[in-house]
């Protein structure tokens, strides 16, 4: 068992610090939540380069959350004392077949996403680090939302088929989308 050091951060306040492992762990997290970022923004100037500025909307949105979503894990490692490296974010996709294919890319992602908060669960569980558990048990949830938004969109791009005026209404719905930050 990997035992956490304390340390003190004023009268009567302490926290126990990451583990090494665990840092690393987090901050290979923070790295895939922000090539979620450049892959969704890329996917965003895909859609508006086919004229389909309500699905780039979504996904201009869909990248600005994944930045919040690097930056909780960023704020999480500081405040536990562990240090935030920052690796080479990959470049992602720039061409696709057609917005199902984006779509169906989306899904597969946060498909890969949510293994990826179970594996950083399974570790903090097998660490005893209950404050990771905590922090990462918001991540659990959210992915839970993120597919289903994402199944939703590829389900609807199954039912709309080759029907353009559906396309467009579809379009139209996703424009809607607005940005709302992370509350502290
Ligand atoms: Fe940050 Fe879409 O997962």
């Amino acid at each position: 068992m990997l035992v956490n050091t304390v340390i003190y951060m004023g009268y009567g306040k302490e926290i126990t610090m990451l583990t090494k492992k665990m840092e690393a762990e987090l901050n290979g997290q923070i790295n895939k939540e922000l090539y979620s970022s450049y892959l969704y923004l890329s996917m965003s100037a895909y859609c508006n380069s086919i004229g389909f500025l309500g699905f780039a909307n979504w996904l201009r949105i869909q990248a600005k959350e994944e930045l919040d979503h690097a930056m909780k894990l960023f704020d999480f490692i500081l405040e536990r004392g562990g240090n935030a490296s920052l690796a080479t974010v990959e470049q992602p996709d720039a061409e696709w077949v057609n917005l199902s294919n984006v779509f169906d890319a989306t899904l597969k992602h946060e498909q890969f996403i949510t293994s990826s908060i179970n594996h950083l669960m399974e570790i903090a569980v097998e660490e005893k680090d209950f404050a990771s558990m905590s922090f990462l048990n918001w991540y659990v949830s959210e992915q839970i939302e993120e597919e289903a938004n994402a199944e939703e969109i590829v389900r609807k791009l199954q039912f709309v088929g080759d029907d353009k005026n559906a396309m467009l209404t579809l379009d139209k719905e996703l424009a809607a989308r607005v940005y709302t930050p992370l509350a502290e």
